[in-house]
């Protein structure tokens, strides 16, 4: 929607991405689920609500609205936002149980456009300390989910858990499995955030060619950031042919949390050459839906958080502040506006220069005289010593206070 494309910086003769028909990519929202359940980002009902609105109205493909299973105030809060929320499909996760998947399909009954997710564990770990169950066990269960689920809904989602540390082969019978179980969507998820963007890469490319009428479904992204590599891992999986990401606004989540949507998002954007994949989300609305997400749960974002954070588009070193006043590209790879900020910010300290200083006394209408300006400049540096940011009424008084005739 944005058309914050700045491809044009790419240097001359950069290599285009190989996969150069990405087309659109699924932005399927979590914060809901997988970002609600972790610690310090809990949701009320009508606080759920408000968020999914805000989610719809920023372009989200899918929101898992919730894991109804959990509690009868879960099918309560799902409920109400089937009952409200328009213009997203709608998703509900559940175990390959029963009882999970009656309770999803109670909750989105009525709903316009539902998804109903399925998951299982599929890793040895995963098989023998937390389900005791082996191979041909996991592939019935997740059979009998899908099976199960496609009699409610004709979209069905299958998740693999902890696909990243599941033999590829074993991953290849499950997604075939599933695949001809009904699934139209097959999530790969790294759970423990474990892997590494080229090994994930080749992994979607190994399903692909090896899973059993693989174009019958579309294949998912989910990607945990316990090192930190969430967002890199999602990129280098839609290089793998992934069409769907799962993720979450400032990327909440279990543990170190999901992959962070506004920096996926912004990546594919603002890269949109290399990937050749476009979203629907409208970026202008990145930054009031991570504030709402904020205000709401109370969970701050750090300020250097890219995109969302207070000093994204903050420039405060002297170098920095006169490059940005002669030309914004040489330090900002995207327009703030864009994103949903107001303007870049130009915060004025002891690193910023005299070029930045001239620019802010102008724009504040305190411009004085060159002689002036050399004992102003001087009288700015003494005090950016003693304070970590000057502000504009700091000026003010500086600059009127060494006014003589004032
Ligand atoms: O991380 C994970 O494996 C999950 C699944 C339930 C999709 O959140
Ligand atoms: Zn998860």
């Amino acid at each position: 929607i944005s058309d914050a494309a700045h491809d044009e910086h790419a240097p001359a003769g950069h290599v285009p991405g190989e996969h150069s028909s990405a087309g659109h990519v699924r932005i399927f929202d979590t914060s809901l689920r997988d970002g609600e359940q972790s610690p310090g980002c809990s949701m009320t009902a009508p606080q759920k609500l408000r968020f999914a609105h805000a989610l719809a109205d920023l372009g989200v493909d899918v929101i898992e609205v919730g894991f109804p299973a959990s509690s009868e105030a879960e099918v309560e809060a799902t409920r109400r936002i089937v009952r409200e929320v328009r213009g997203s499909t709608l998703a509900a996760l559940a175990r390959c149980h029963t009882g999970d998947i009656q309770a999803s399909a109670r909750a989105l009954e009525g709903a316009e456009d539902a998804r109903m997710h399925v998951f299982l564990s599929t890793s040895p770990l995963h098989r023998e300390h937390k389900l005791g169950l082996n191979k041909e066990q996991v592939i019935e269960r997740a059979v009998m989910g899908v099976e199960m689920a496609r009699r409610y809904l004709d979209d069905v989602e299958f998740s693999a858990e902890d696909a990243l540390r599941t033999e590829p082969e074993f991953l290849v019978e499950v997604c075939s499995a599933a695949i001809a179980a009904g699934a139209t969507t097959l999530n790969i998820p790294d759970t423990v955030g474990y892997t590494t963007p080229a090994e994930i890469r080749s992994l979607f490319e190994y399903l692909r060619v090896n899973v059993r009428d693989a174009k019958r479904a579309v294949f998912s992204a989910h990607c945990h950031n316990d090192l930190g590599l969430a967002v890199a891992n999602s990129l280098a999986a839609i290089e793998g042919g992934a069409r769907q990401v799962e993720c979450t606004i400032n990327g909440i989540g279990e543990r170190a949390g999901n992959c962070a949507l506004e920096e996926l998002v912004m990546a594919l954007n603002v890269r949109r050459s290399y990937f050749n994949a476009t979203t629907r989300i409208d970026t202008r609305r990145l930054v009031p839906t991570s504030r709402l997400l904020s205000r709401i749960t109370g969970m701050r974002v750090q300020r250097n958080k890219a995109i969302v954070g207070q000093n994204a588009f903050a420039h405060e070193s002297g170098i920095h502040q006169h490059g940005m006043l002669k030309h914004r590209g040489t330090y900002e790879i995207m327009r703030p506006q864009d994103v949903g900020w107001e303007q870049s910010q130009m915060v004025m300290g002891r690193h910023s220069g005299r070029a930045a200083l001239i620019d802010r006394l102008q724009t504040l209408g305190l411009m004085v005289d060159d002689t002036r300006l050399n004992d102003v400049f001087e009288a700015f540096k003494v005090l950016a010593e003693k304070k970590r940011e000057v502000f504009d009424a700091d000026l003010e008084t500086l600059v009127l206070g060494t006014d003589a005739p004032l």
